[in-house]
Parts: C-alpha cells; sequence; structure tokens
C-alpha cells in the first residue's frame, strides 16, 4: 500500500469537532502505528533532504511532532513557534485574524540568526493563515522562509495561493 492510502486510512475523521459542521482531521491514529509514523518522518525527508534548509520550524502543537522528527532526521536545529504567552525568553509576536476573533504566535528572538533558511512544519494547512503568521515571524526574525511542509492539506480551503508569496516550495504528503 502507498503512504498516501496508509496515511488516509490512519486518519479519523471526528464530526462536529470543535464546532458542528466541522469535520475533524484527527492524526493521533498515526502515532500509535511506529512504522507509520516512521515512515512518514522518512517521506517528508525524502522531499527535503537535498535542498538548502538550515532550521526546521515547527507550529505548536501538532506541527512539533513531525517537525521535530524531522530536524533530527535532517540533522538540523528544530525551532517553536509557540502560542502567546508560552514561550519564557524574549519574542517576536505576530498577531492575525480567525474566522472569529483573532490569536497571536510567537518565535523567541534569539531563535533564528540573520539569513538562516527555515522550512516551516506543520501537521495541517487549513485557511493558511498559522502558516503565515509563521512565515512573518522568519521575517521579522530576518530568515528566510525556504519552504513550507504540512502532512495534510485541506486543497478545498485554499490556503496554498497565500503562501506562495513566502516561497513557492510546498509541500504536503497528501491533499483532500
Ligand atoms: C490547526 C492545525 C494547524 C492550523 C491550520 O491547529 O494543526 O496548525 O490549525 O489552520 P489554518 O491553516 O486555517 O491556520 P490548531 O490551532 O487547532 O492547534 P493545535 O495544533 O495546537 O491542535
Ligand atoms: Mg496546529
Amino acid at each position: 500500500m502507498t503512504l498516501e492510502k496508509r496515511i488516509i486510512e490512519s486518519i479519523r475523521d471526528v464530526p462536529d469537532f470543535p464546532k458542528p459542521g466541522i469535520v475533524f482531521k484527527d492524526i493521533t491514529p498515526l502515532l500509535k502505528d511506529v512504522e507509520l509514523s516512521a515512515d512518514i518522518t522518512t517521506a517528508l525527508a525524502e522531499y527535503w533532504i537535498s535542498k538548502e534548509i538550515d532550521v526546521i520550524i515547527g507550529i505548536e502543537s501538532r506541527g512539533f511532532i513531525w517537525g521535530n522528527a524531522l530536524a533530527q532526521k535532517m540533522k538540523i536545529p528544530f525551532v517553536p513557534i509557540r502560542k502567546k504567552g508560552k514561550l519564557p525568553a524574549e519574542t517576536h509576536a505576530f498577531k492575525y485574524d480567525l474566522e472569529y476573533g483573532s490569536a497571536e504566535v510567537e518565535i523567541h528572538k534569539d531563535a533564528l540568526r540573520e539569513g538562516q533558511r527555515a522550512l516551516i512544519h506543520d501537521d495541517l494547512l487549513a485557511t493558511g493563515g498559522t502558516a503565515i503568521a509563521a512565515a512573518e515571524l522568519v521575517k521579522i526574525s530576518r530568515g528566510v522562509v525556504a519552504g513550507f511542509s504540512f502532512l495534510v492539506e485541506l486543497g478545498f480551503l485554499k490556503g496554498l495561493d497565500p503562501l506562495r508569496k513566502y516561497s513557492n516550495d510546498i509541500h504536503s504528503l497528501i491533499t483532500y
């Protein structure tokens, strides 16, 4: 079976979570399958290993899971972007709009060095708002957005297009 098929078969659809009408893509079953989880890391690394990447940025919280695994595999540093108020040292912050209300994410000011090429990783691309916020934090930190990596892309939400102004190198293992 292809990796794509194995991932699709393992992801659990949870209807009406977190709100009525939304079908939540639950990745926790992938984590229980040790071989599948490792194969995901390998597939991500296969795509990115030959590219010029200095650091992997993972977005809290589900972006930490394979983000750090990928960084380990590529033997490069991992940098977390966290939701507001979680990082202890000095931070840069970026606020963005959600459907209802807003969200804010942060990165440590000393997380990136000027000119470092950062790959932004998250489990899922929906509207793209979170990934854009991460890209803005990379720019504020004077890093370079080297690409975007996702496990799952919800294509119908058109989150991809607004990412292209930061980088055209966008990779997803599966697209719905
Ligand atoms: C989910 C998902 C992505 C983001 C995608 O995270 O893990 O980070 O939403 O949505 P967007 O493309 O519309 O911005 P969530 O905020 O649910 O938090 P979590 O990762 O901590 O579960
Ligand atoms: Mg998330």
